[in-house]
């Protein structure tokens, strides 16, 4: 049970991949949560949800200032995970994704403080580096971001870290490419695909295959949302952490997904070109030192999550639009 679990919390995209497996451990754990979310991807994604009294949904856009207030009002704290959150889907229209992803940011930071909301934890990403020739990518590093996506991402960081005073404490979380189940799948991701196609077709197709690719878990990043609602706000105000775990050449992951479903499947690996060389190797040890955050979940436990979710049938046909953030995101959700 949480120390304060009177705590009111607004997820915003909370129906999307890492909110709707956040939403119910946020509940079990005795907070109290409301989503914001356009319910782009998946309705039906946080039904696990309703049986909660402490549970409630607000459908609308983080950019309409009417919806945003409705929302803030009596949250304690808010998890900002809503986004168009990849770089094809933030390729397809630039200022969409800058109104999303950047200008959204300011309607929702002083909304946030003019309801009294106390603490802000902002889903930034770790595509803000693009390619880096350091071994290993800490905070302190210049950021190069190479797409729409990764450049909104790192320019609502700073509006995060301005807003922080005080009485309202902020702090800048970015990801490593997440893995695993979620009530709203996601196969847009490395090592969800791979494992789909394995266990449906038993080929992989592998673009390139030595570019490096920090991953971190749907156990963890969900654990580590959960700990920052509660962390001493000394430790976190204004500041910007890395959070990644196993850091693989995606050869390897497709090699490891071979190995781990190779007693169910006889898995083929194929290897054709890439225009994406984005190789990079993030740090996490500054999350480390200071807030003691270290992932416990792995790659391979990942992918027998997802073979056993498909096994029992919580992931349907993997071509499904749903499950590809390009083929399901329509501009006129935005209208
Ligand atoms: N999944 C990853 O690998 C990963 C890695 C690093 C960072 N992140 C960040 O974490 C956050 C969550 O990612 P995800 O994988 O759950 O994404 P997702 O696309 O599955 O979920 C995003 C949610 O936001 C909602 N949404 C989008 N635009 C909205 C708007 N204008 N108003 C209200 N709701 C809106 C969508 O309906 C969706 O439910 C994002 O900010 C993403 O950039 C994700």
């Amino acid at each position: 049970m949480a120390m304060n679990s009177s705590e009111k919390i607004l997820v915003t995209g909370g129906a999307g991949y890492v909110g709707s497996a956040l939403c119910p451990k946020l509940l079990k754990q005795g907070y109290n949560v409301r989503v914001l979310d356009l319910f782009i991807y998946d309705p039906a994604s946080l039904d696990a949800c309703k049986k909660y009294n402490s549970f409630e949904t607000v459908k609308g856009d983080i950019r309409n200032k009417d919806a945003v207030q409705q929302a803030m009002k009596d949250m304690d704290c808010v998890i900002h995970l809503a986004s168009i959150s990849n770089d094809p889907t933030g390729d397809l229209d630039e200022s969409l994704t800058r109104s999303v992803n950047f200008e959204a940011y300011k309607v929702l930071l002083d909304s946030a403080k003019r309801k009294g909301v106390k603490r802000f934890i902002n889903a930034s990403s770790s595509s803000v580096y693009g390619i880096k020739d350091e071994e290993n990518v800490t905070e302190e590093l210049s950021c190069n971001p190479l797409t729409y996506y990764s450049k909104y991402k790192l320019m609502s960081e700073k509006l995060v870290e301005e807003a922080c005073d005080d009485k309202f404490t902020t702090v800048n979380i970015r990801p490593a490419t997440i893995c695993g189940y979620s009530p709203r799948q996601r196969l847009d991701l490395t090592v969800n695909v791979l494992t789909a196609h394995a266990a449906s077709k038993g080929v992989i197709t592998v673009h390139g295959g030595q570019q490096r690719r920090p991953n971190l878990t749907m156990e963890d990043i969900t654990d580590l949302y959960v700990k920052l609602v509660e962390t001493d706000k000394s430790l976190i105000a204004g500041k910007v952490f890395n959070v990644g775990y196993e850091n693989m050449k995606i050869i390897e992951i497709a090699e490891l997904v071979k190995q781990t479903l190779g007693s169910k499947r006889d898995v083929q690996i194929r290897v054709d070109e890439t225009f994406d060389h984005r190789d990079y190797h993030i740090s996490s040890e500054k999350i480390r030192k200071e807030l003691g955050f270290q992932p416990k979940a792995t790659v391979k436990d990942m992918i027998l999550q997802v073979a056993s979710a498909m096994e029992k049938g919580l992931v349907g046909n993997i071509e499904w639009d749903k499950y590809y953030n390009i083929r399901q995101m329509k501009l006129d959700h935005f209208a």
